[in-house]
């Protein structure tokens, strides 16, 4: 399982290092993307058929939330473009693309999620559950996923290699940000890069251990139910120090965080593409 995490986290540095430089890379066969269309950012991951990262770019976004499309045209906007980017960057046409869902979401929804993978040129490859998605990069037949986004804690448990469970419940990085913003009285947008500044986060922390809790109550209700050796967290949320500790301490079942959690999921799905 060791060597395992150690790979996974050897693949997400790389994915990391090509997200924020623009890099891309050699390639063998064909080219799978995934199409991460979060509540909070929209994220496209490109991978060889050896599931090695080729190129990735990532952009904020509101057009999304909860795997609800709120603004079509301003997804298949955003969409399109970053594809554009990594095509020129690449100097290639991305013709296959897959999306996920937080666990739960209705039909109508997950269609219309597919139709901004499809509004923005890509032939639609079929649409993952995103903690399935992230069980992909992290390489494991057993244990829970837990992806704590912009919006909501996903939950997703594997027995053997296969999703046995999922949930998904409305608590997220949102939340910690109106938490913190009501603290200390200053506006959201002021708090949202307050409670992101490594300079402040012993400070952020201490005002949002008790929504991590809240994260940590809701993971447990599951795990309780379905018991696992061990949790993986994943998403942009999970990116305080102490976030897997306060887990930890709260749930009493081992609690591991890959490198770039907020990365995981949007890989997971370019692993999962075409599968
Ligand atoms: N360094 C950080 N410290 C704390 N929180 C962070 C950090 N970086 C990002 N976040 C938070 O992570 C959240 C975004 O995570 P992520 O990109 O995984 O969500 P999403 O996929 O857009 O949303 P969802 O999966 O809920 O639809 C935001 O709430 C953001 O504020
Ligand atoms: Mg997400």
């Amino acid at each position: 399982m060791g060597d395992e995490l150690a790979q996974a986290n050897k693949i997400l540095k790389e994915f990391e290092h090509l997200v924020e430089t623009g890099e891309t890379r050699e390639y063998s066969g064909r080219l799978r993307c995934g199409v991460d269309l979060g509540t909070a950012n929209i994220v496209l991951a490109v991978v060889d058929e050896n599931n090695t990262p080729i190129a990735g770019a990532s952009c904020p976004s509101k057009v999304v939330r909860d795997g609800v499309v709120i603004d079509y045209v301003g997804a298949v906007r955003v969409v399109t473009r970053l594809k554009a980017q990594l095509e020129q960057a690449l100097g290639v046409e991305l013709e296959t693309g897959a999306c996920a869902i937080p666990p739960g979401v209705a039909e109508g929804s997950t269609k219309a999620l597919g139709n901004v993978v499809e509004g923005a040129g890509f032939k639609l490859a079929g649409i993952l559950d995103e903690p399935s998605a992230a069980a992909l990069v992290l390489g494991i037949d057993n244990g829970a996923v837990v992806d704590v986004g912009g919006g909501t804690t996903g939950i997703s448990v594997l027995h053997d290699g296969k999703v046995t469970f999922t949930a998904d419940e409305p608590t997220g990085g949102g939340h910690m940000t109106l938490v913190l913003s009501g603290a200390l009285g200053i506006d959201s947008d002021e708090a949202e890069i307050m409670k992101r500044d490594p300079a402040q986060q012993r400070e952020v922390f201490a005002v949002v251990k008790p929504t991590v809790e809240k994260m940590a109550a809701i993971v447990k209700k599951y795990v309780d139910q379905k018991p696992v050796d061990i949790i993986y967290v994943v998403g942009g949320a999970c990116s305080f120090d102490d976030f897997e500790a306060t887990f930890e301490k709260f749930i009493d079942i081992p609690v591991v965080k890959p490198h770039a959690p907020l990365l995981v999921t949007p890989l997971g799905i370019a692993f999962g593409c075409g599968n």
